[in-house]
């Protein structure tokens, strides 16, 4: 089972069944789906529950994003989640579905094989059920100064970048800090208060790459310390998770090398 922060001796334990939609002619439908939802409400006390609730298939969008709104919208108005854009650009609906961190607007029902599991973010502080804290996320992303940083003068115009270093974004700026990479890392887990993560990490190498940025030895610096990069194991639970196809474990290999070559 994903492991959540939670307050000291919580368990989840088994919640409501909520009753099985009908379908639109009042029968019984033909086509359902059960999600496990986690529920936790740290206002009203007591410990989390994953609450049952089954959905009719036949009035219901195809992904697991659709079946949280039918949800929300038409059996438990209670229930709270992230969304916005429902395409897979604002990162905002990232959850556990399945037994994998993902995207809930782009997670299809049907890839899901039995009752599908839907919990928050692990390791991150939950603010209500499928909401997790990302404040510290958020910081860390802060922290690696996400933005064009250069001491020559400005030009008269925009600065310029060949093709070809402007190929080397790719795969990079893609990045919708979605943070699924970074609470699937065991290392993160540990330690989240001082590892800054494959995400940052990411999103640092994205400007340490940058043919117009010239902040790198500043950028390095900042970075070379045991925990900040160095506790990136190469564990690669990022890479395999990350719903944009992305490779947040290269980006950090590509970070070490340039920590050596500089020190050559
Ligand atoms: S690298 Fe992928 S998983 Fe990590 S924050 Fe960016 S989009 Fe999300
Ligand atoms: S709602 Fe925007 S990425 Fe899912």
């Amino acid at each position: 089972m994903v492991e959540i922060m939670l307050p000291k001796n919580s368990r989840v334990k088994k919640g409501k069944v909520w009753p099985a939609e009908k379908a639109a002619n009042g029968k019984k439908p033909k086509r359902t789906k059960e999600f496990k939802v986690y529920r936790y409400n740290p206002d009203a006390g007591g410990n989390p529950t994953m609450d049952t609730y089954t959905v009719d298939l036949d009035s219901c969008g195809p992904m697991v994003l659709d079946a949280l709104i039918k949800i929300k919208n038409e059996i438990d108005p209670t229930l709270s989640f992230r969304r916005s854009c429902r395409e897979g650009v604002c990162g905002s609906c990232a959850m556990n579905i399945a037994g994998g961190n993902t995207l809930a607007c782009t997670k299809a029902i049907n890839d899901c094989t039995g009752a599908v599991s839907v919990y928050p973010l692990p390791h991150m502080p939950v603010v209500k059920d499928l909401v997790p804290d990302l404040t510290g996320f958020y910081a860390q992303y802060a922290s690696i100064q996400p933005y064009l940083k250069t001491s020559t003068a400005e030009p008269e115009k925009e600065w310029k970048q060949s093709p070809q270093d402007r190929a080397k974004l790719d795969g990079l700026y893609e990045c919708i800090l979605c943070a699924s990479c970074s609470t699937a890392c065991p290392s993160y887990w540990w330690n989240s208060d001082r590892y800054l993560g494959p995400a940052a990490l990411l999103q640092s190498y994205r400007w340490l790459i940058d043919s117009r940025d010239e902040a790198t030895g500043e950028r390095l610096d900042d970075l070379e310390d045991p925990f900040r990069l160095y506790r990136c194991h190469t564990i690669m639970n990022c890479t395999n998770t990350c719903p944009k196809g992305l490779n947040p474990a290269q980006a950090i290999g590509e970070i070490k090398q340039m920590m050596v070559k500089r020190k050559a």
